[in-house]
C-alpha cells in the first residue's frame, strides 16, 4: 500500500524531532503508511528504513538531535546514488519523502523528485541560512543556548575586568551572531556579510565605552569570520585589557528545543505530510511574513539571502 517517508539530513538541529513526529502522525492520520529513513539520504542507499507507528514518535518532542540520525551524503550526490535511492523507494512502496535539512538537502530532494520520487523539503538548520524562509527549525534553540553560555562568560569577565571574544556558529551566515550579540549587549558583532575594520569597529568602540565607565566587554564573532584567538590577542595588545577567546561550537546544536522550534517544526512537518498525501512534490515549506507556505524547490534554491542590515545597525547604535 501507499507509503510516505521522512528523513533528516545535514547538521542536526533542535526541533527536527518535532517535525518528524508531525510528519509521522499526520501521514498516519491520512491513512498512509509512514517510513523513517535513517542517516539522511544514506539510509536510502544502505536500506536503513523502518516502519513508523504512532508510538514510535512518542516522547521525542522535547529532545534535541534527531531520532532518525543524520548525515551528509556524498555517495547520494551522484547520478548513480540518486538512481539507487529512487529504486530503494520504489521497492519499499515509498512514493513521497519529506526531507528535513538545509540547502544541500533541498538539492537532494530536487534530484530525487526528478527521478520520480516526490519530495518536500523542510528547513532544519540552526544557521537560519535558507534564503526562501524567514526561519529555520533549530535557530531559536541555538541562539538561546548561545545567550546562556555568554551570560556565564559575562559573570567571569565582569569579575576580572576582561574582554570576552566569543565565536558562535554560522559558516556563511551571521544571523546567530547578530541576534545573540544584541541579546547579550555585545560591544561589537562580526558577521561574514559585513566587512569590519579592527580599529574602527572594535578598538574605538571599546575605548568609547571605556570613557563612560565600562570595564568588561563582549565581542561576538560568527564562525564565518573566525580567528577569535588572534582577535583576543590583538585586542589585548591594542587596549591593555585582558582578553579571552571562547569557541562555543557544537553545544549550540544540542539541547531541548524551545517552544518556537517545537511549534514551527510541528506545523511545517504536518503541512509537508499533507502535501505529499495530496500528491504534491518538488516543494519546500517555508515561513514568509510569519506564515507557513510552500514554494517550488528550484525557485526557493535560486533566492538570495538578505542580511538584516537595519538590525545590525541598531545593534551597534545601542551598544555604547
Ligand atoms: O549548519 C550547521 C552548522 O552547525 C554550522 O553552523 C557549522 O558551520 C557546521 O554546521 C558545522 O558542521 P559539522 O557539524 O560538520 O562540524
Amino acid at each position: 500500500s501507499k507509503a510516505i517517508a521522512v528523513l533528516t539530513s545535514g547538521g542536526d538541529a533542535p526541533g527536527m524531532n518535532a517535525a518528524v513526529r508531525a510528519v509521522v502522525r499526520t501521514g498516519l492520520s491520512h491513512g498512509v503508511r509512514v517510513m523513517g529513513i535513517q542517516r539522511g539520504f544514506n539510509g536510502l542507499l544502505s536500506g536503513e528504513v523502518v516502519e513508523m507507528n504512532l508510538r514510535s514518535v512518542s516522547d521525542i518532542i522535547h529532545r534535541g538531535g534527531t531520532i532518525l540520525y543524520t548525515a551528509r551524503s556524498p555517495e547520494f550526490n551522484t547520478p548513480a546514488g540518486v538512481q539507487q535511492a529512487a529504486s530503494t523507494c520504489r521497492s519499499l512502496g515509498i512514493d513521497g519523502v519529506v526531507v528535513i535539512g538545509g540547502d544541500g538537502s533541498f538539492r537532494g530532494a530536487r534530484d530525487l523528485t526528478e527521478s520520480g520520487i516526490r519530495c518536500i523539503g523542510i528547513p532544519g538548520t540552526i544557521d537560519n541560512d535558507i534564503a526562501s524562509s524567514e526561519y529555520t527549525i533549530g535557530f531559536d534553540t541555538a541562539m538561546n543556548t548561545a545567550v546562556q553560555m555568554v551570560d556565564r562568560l559575562r559573570d567571569t569577565m565582569e569579575s576580572h575586568d576582561r574582554c570576552s571574544v566569543v565565536q558562535v556558529m554560522g559558516r556563511r551566515c551571521g544571523d546567530i551572531a547578530l541576534q545573540t550579540g544584541i541579546a547579550v549587549g555585545a560591544t561589537s558583532i562580526l558577521v561574514p556579510e559585513v566587512p569590519y575594520d579592527f580599529q574602527k569597529d572594535i578598538i574605538e568602540r571599546m575605548r568609547f565605552t571605556q570613557k563612560t565607565g565600562k570595564k568588561h566587554f563582549i565581542i561576538i564573532v560568527a564562525e564565518g569570520v573566525g580567528g577569535v584567538e588572534k582577535l583576543a590577542q590583538d585586542i589585548q595588545e591594542a587596549t591593555g585589557i585582558e582578553s579571552r577567546a571562547t569557541i562555543l561550537g557544537h553545544v549550540q546544536r544540542g539541547g531541548s528545543p524551545t517552544l518556537r522550534d517545537r511549534v514551527v517544526g510541528s506545523e511545517m512537518g504536518s503541512v509537508a505530510a499533507t502535501l505529499l498525501y495530496k500528491g504534491k512534490g518538488n516543494r519546500v515549506i517555508v515561513m514568509q511574513g510569519g506564515k507557513i507556505v510552500d514554494l517550488d524547490i528550484s525557485e526557493a534554491l535560486n533566492m538570495k539571502r538578505v542580511f538584516d542590515k537595519n538590525l545590525y545597525e541598531i545593534a551597534h547604535r545601542i551598544s555604547i
